[in-house]
C-alpha cells in the first residue's frame, strides 16, 4: 500500500509493541466462544460502537451476489462530516473546473476488441437513490477478524513496508521530476483475479500521489484494485482507494474512516466488478482518474470516465494541499513467506510482463497533469522491480506490462 520509493520514517515502537501483545492473544479468548468475561465484554462493547461509527443509518439496502451489503446513505449523513474539520463543510457536487481532456477516449490497442461493459455486481440487484450514496457494508466478522477493532480500515502496523521492507514486493514505475509538481493522474488498470495464498496477504494494482517533507511520506492519495481477504473477508478483486495525512498512522481505505465525500450513488468503494479478463480472452479494466480541482483544491475521483466519486477535502492535507511531488503506479504484493518459501500469490494476471497483450495485465492511458496544468503522459520515469524472477515489468511510455506467478523454480 505503502509506494515502494520515497522516504523511511520511523514507527512508534511503543504503539507497536501493543499491537504485537494484541496479536499474542489467543484467538479463542477473542472469539465467539464466550469463556470469559470482562475481556469478552469490552470487545463486543468496541465491536458494536465501531459497527455504529462505521455503518450509517441506511434508507434502502440492497444485497449483491457476491455476498455483499450495500446500504444507500444520506448523502449528508456520510462518516466523512464526522471529520471535525469537515463538521461545516459544503458538499461539492461538482467541480469547480474540469481539467483539459477530462474524458479520456477509450485508448490504444491493448484491448482493442469490443469491450464488455464492466459494472459492479451489485448493480444485478439494485441501484440507490438520488441524494444517497452507497456503502458497503462493514459486517461484525469484518472487525474481529482484525487485529484491532478500533484499526479496522486503517493500515496494520506489519502491513507498512518501511517496517518490514521484505515482505512487500512491488513493479511498479514512478515519475518524480526535479522541481516538478503534480495535480492529477490517471490509469487504465487491466481486471484480474490474481491469486492470493493467504488472508494476511495481498495483491493490488494501484497508483499513488505523494506529498513529501524531505522525502519522508507525509500524505498520500492511492487508489487502484485490490485481492485482501483480511480487509474484505473473500478473494475477490475490489475497488479501494486509500489516504494518509501523517505518514500511515492515521486515514484509512474507502471510507471506513471521516475523510473522503462521496457524490456518487452508483459506485461504491470496496465493491467487486464484473467481468474480470479472461487468460488469452476478453479484457477488461477499470480507469480511475485523480485530479486537483483548481478553485476549492479538493482532489477528485472519477471511475471508468463517468462516475465523479466524490473528493478528498483539500483540509485533510499539509503537503497535498498544494500539490504531489511523486506519482507511481503498478503492482505491490504482500509476502508472508509462509513455511520459509516465497508465497503463490500471483501479481496482475500471474503473468510475466513478456507475454504481452491479453496474457499478461498492464497498466494503460497513464497520465498525469503538470506544473502547468497540461495532462500528459509520464515522463523520465523509473522502474522499481524487488525480485524480478517473481514479479516483473516491461514500460512502452505510456502503458506497461506487469505480474508474475509468485513461487516457481527461478522464485523458491
Ligand atoms: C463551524 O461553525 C461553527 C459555528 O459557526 C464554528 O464555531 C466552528 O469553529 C466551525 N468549525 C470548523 C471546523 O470550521
Ligand atoms: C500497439 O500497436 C503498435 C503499432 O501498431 C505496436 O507497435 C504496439 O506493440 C502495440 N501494442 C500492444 C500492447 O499490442
Ligand atoms: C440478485 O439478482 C439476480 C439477478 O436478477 C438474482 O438471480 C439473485 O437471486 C439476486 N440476489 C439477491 C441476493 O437478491
Amino acid at each position: 500500500m505503502a509506494p515502494p520509493c520515497g522516504g523511511g520514517r520511523r514507527w512508534m515502537r511503543a504503539v507497536k509493541f501493543t499491537l504485537c501483545l494484541f496479536f499474542l492473544i489467543p484467538m479463542s479468548s477473542v472469539g465467539i466462544r464466550n469463556t470469559n468475561t470482562n475481556f469478552d465484554k469490552k470487545q463486543k462493547l468496541e465491536v458494536q460502537q465501531q459497527l455504529k461509527r462505521l455503518n450509517k443509518p441506511a434508507l434502502k439496502t440492497i444485497k449483491s451476489p457476491d455476498g455483499d451489503i450495500i446500504d444507500c446513505v444520506d448523502i449528508k449523513k456520510q462518516p466523512a462530516f464526522d471529520h471535525p474539520l469537515l463538521k461545516n463543510h459544503t458538499i461539492q457536487m461538482r467541480p469547480s473546473s474540469y481539467p483539459e481532456g477530462f474524458l479520456f477516449k477509450e485508448s490504444n490497442n491493448i484491448s482493442s476488441n469490443s469491450k464488455p461493459i464492466i459494472t459492479q455486481r451489485w448493480h444485478l440487484n439494485g441501484s440507490c437513490p438520488e441524494g444517497t450514496i452507497p456503502i458497503r457494508r462493514t459486517k461484525e466478522e469484518d472487525l474481529l477478524r482484525a487485529s484491532s477493532v478500533a484499526n479496522y480500515g486503517r493500515k496494520k502496523y506489519d502491513m507498512i513496508p518501511n517496517d518490514n521492507p521484505s515482505t512487500h514486493e512491488y513493479a511498479t514505475i514512478t515519475e518524480e521530476g526535479e522541481g516538478e509538481t503534480y495535480y492529477g493522474m490517471n490509469a487504465e488498470i487491466n481486471l484480474w483475479n490474481p491469486q492470493v495464498q493467504q488472508s494476511n496477504e495481498f495483491s493490488l494494482a494501484q497508483f499513488w500521489m505523494t506529498g513529501d517533507n524531505n522525502g519522508a511520506i507525509i500524505d498520500t492519495i492511492e487508489a487502484g484494485m485490490m485481492v485482501y481477504f483480511d480487509l474484505h473477508g473473500d478473494y475477490e478483486t475490489r475497488l479501494f482507494t486509500y489516504w494518509t495525512n501523517d505518514g500511515y498512522q492515521s486515514g484509512c481505505y474507502n471510507v471506513m474512516c471521516p475523510g473522503f465525500v462521496q457524490i456518487d450513488n452508483r459506485m461504491a468503494f470496496g465493491a467487486t466488478f464484473l467481468p474480470y479478463s479472461v487468460y488469452g480472452g476478453t479484457q477488461t479494466s477499470v480507469n480511475l482518474y485523480v485530479f486537483k480541482d483548481n478553485v476549492y483544491g479538493h482532489w477528485w475521483l472519477q471511475v471508468n470516465n463517468k462516475y465523479l466519486m466524490g473528493y478528498w477535502p483539500s483540509s485533510l492535507f499539509s503537503f497535498l494541499s498544494n500539490s504531489a511531488v511523486r506519482v507511481t503506479w503498478g503492482g505491490e504484493v504482500v509476502n508472508q513467506k509462509s513455511g520459509g518459501q516465497h508465497t503463490t500469490t500471483q501479481m496482475g494476471s500471474g503473468h510475466f510482463a513478456e507475454e504481452g497483450p491479453s496474457r499478461a495485465s498492464y497498466f494503460q492511458n497513464l497520465k498525469v497533469i503538470d506544473h502547468e496544468q497540461v495532462l500528459r503522459g509520464p515522463r523520465d520515469i523509473h522502474v522499481t522491480v524487488t525480485n524480478p524472477t517473481c514479479y516483473n515489468l516491461l514500460t512502452h511510455n505510456d502503458f506497461f506490462f506487469y505480474g508474475g506467478p509468485g513461487r516457481s523454480l527461478n522464485c523458491p
